[in-house]
């Protein structure tokens, strides 16, 4: 059943896009009513979920995402003050009023890009964006918050977006998501105007069933859909929220590991630091071009002994790669895998005592991904088609989003993962060649850094220093 664009959208215009759920309402007829969760969801830091399960797979302990997550991209309209602050931070208080911040309630990060600092608040700015010491350990002063660069493994035509803000939404309940994008915008009508709407979802196979990714993909007719194992997390087969391979809560705070200087205010303290990038998946390269041996040596390490159908493959902070592990791994096999080669830069390479007190032990992961699987084609709405190539019918894809300290420990990730290792170490494989991880069957359409400042400076951030 291949579904057009007009089916797969439900409505032409961005309010309509907002309250239309397209594909995506299949997602609340094919799972079960999410189970209830603890706590108010209300920490400092707008990036942490209360209530988040932890599910369990082989022995292997797995954080259960939410199964609904949209993201809504916008430019600010005109010049923000004190009264449009204070009528965005209504708003968002008045959904917090009515739905708890864990899954089966409503989660909202709200996040702001460069363009908003330099062309609203520019001088606050100069004052209060933090810098990144390790970055400027190198000479000129860096910022924690960057312009976004192409990687690469990255086509040429990669856009790098001049968003001012985005709203991630995430929730088990699609209704909550939709009255939340649209409270939010309604209110903001006039204040900001929206560029994109993304849609997508993640997992709903921990407890048995095909799960979203297979049922969804299925729905959709894409093709290679019937290739996805059942259960599976995430299109490509393999879980990736393993609680191992995630940044425990508070380590990506900017003043956790110490790695940002929070200037005289420390007015972003409890803030972080989130990466926006769009990439379509090639299902049918991977499942056809890969067998289950190589799909585990690419996504994982190299020779990885794993029994055939295993969905999660443990990834302990004792056994994380170091870059001698991946140069060798390249010398005797010619290919590096997608989490060993992150390693050497995603996890911790000695303990360290964090501001919060907590010691984090060497191999501890640090950044904390949020990305989602998406039919969208690259948007599920965009306010300029032309330019974000907006296309007919659903396309697999990613919307992936992770949480970092600052824009330059996002890009030594994303760096790692085309084998430039933070320690020099060059690995040498073509962008994008059979052995680079999964790259050969990724293509990145769109990117952005933004700065996701703590719950009490969410709304237009340093408007009320600038006034
Ligand atoms: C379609 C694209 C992608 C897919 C399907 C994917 C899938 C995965 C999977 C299955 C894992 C293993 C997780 C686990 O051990 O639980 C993983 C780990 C990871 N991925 Fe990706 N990933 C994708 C793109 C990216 C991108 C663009 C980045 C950006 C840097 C990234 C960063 C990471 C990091 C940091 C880890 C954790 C590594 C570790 O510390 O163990 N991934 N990913």
């Amino acid at each position: 059943m291949r579904l057009t664009r007009r089916e797969l959208l439900l409505g032409g215009t961005a309010a309509a896009a907002l309250g239309a759920a397209g594909v995506y309402e299949l997602v609340d007829r094919v799972t079960e009513a999410p189970i209830r969760h603890f706590g108010e969801g209300r920490a400092p830091e707008q990036h942490l979920l209360d209530g988040l399960r932890i599910a369990d797979d082989d022995g292997v302990e797995i954080v259960v995402p939410t199964l609904h997550h949209q993201m809504v991209t916008a430019t600010v309209a005109s010049r923000p003050g004190l009264e449009e602050q204070a009528s965005l931070e209504q708003v968002l208080r008045h959904l917090e009023n009515k739905h708890p911040g864990t899954p089966d309630g409503l989660a909202v990060t709200v996040a702001w890009g460069l363009p908003y600092f330099r062309g609203h608040v520019s001088g606050a700015a100069e004052r209060h964006l933090p810098v990144d010491r390790r970055a400027s350990a190198s000479g000129k002063p860096r910022r924690a918050l960057l312009d976004a660069i192409r990687f690469p493994s990255d086509p040429d035509d990669t856009l790098l977006e001049e968003n001012d803000l985005a709203f991630l939404l995430r929730s088990d309940n699609l209704d909550h998501i939709q009255e939340g994008a649209k409270t939010i915008l309604d209110a903001m009508d006039g204040v900001v105007e929206m560029t994109s709407i993304r849609k997508g979802f993640a997992g709903g196979g921990f407890d048995g069933g095909p799960g979203l990714p297979k049922q969804l993909a299925t729905a959709a007719g894409v093709p290679g859909a019937d290739l996805i194992p059942d259960g599976s997390e995430l299109f490509l087969g393999f879980t990736s929220t393993q609680r191992h391979a995630l940044g425990p809560p508070r380590i990506v705070n900017f003043e956790t590991l110490g790695l940002v200087d929070l200037g005289p205010d420390s007015y972003f303290r409890g803030g972080t630091h989130m990466h926006l990038s769009h990439i379509f998946e090639n299902l049918e390269a991977w499942y056809l071009n890969f067998d289950f041996a190589e799909r585990v040596d690419t996504t994982f390490r190299p020779r990885l002994p794993v029994e055939p159908g295993t969905k999660t493959v443990p990834q302990p902070p004792e056994k994380a790669a170091s870059p001698d592990d991946v140069a060798s791994d390249f010398q005797r096999f010619g290919a590096i895998g997608h989490s060993s080669s992150l390693q050497p830069s995603s996890r911790l390479q000695a303990d360290v005592m964090g501001a919060d007190g907590t010691l984090y032990r060497k191999g501890t992961a640090v950044p904390q991904r949020a990305d989602f699987n998406t039919l969208d084609n690259p948007f599920f709405w965009s306010g300029d088609p032309k330019r974000d190539g907006m296309a007919e019918g659903p396309a697999a894809g990613l919307h992936f989003v992770a949480f970092n300290p600052s824009s330059d420990d996002f890009h030594r990730n994303r760096l790692a993962m085309d084998g430039l290792l933070p320690d020099g170490t060059r690995i040498g494989l073509a962008p994008r060649a059979r052995g680079q991880g999964l790259n050969s069957v990724l293509r990145t359409t769109h990117r952005q850094n933004f700065l996701v400042p703590p719950r009490s400076h969410r709304s237009f951030p340093l408007v009320e220093v600038a006034a």
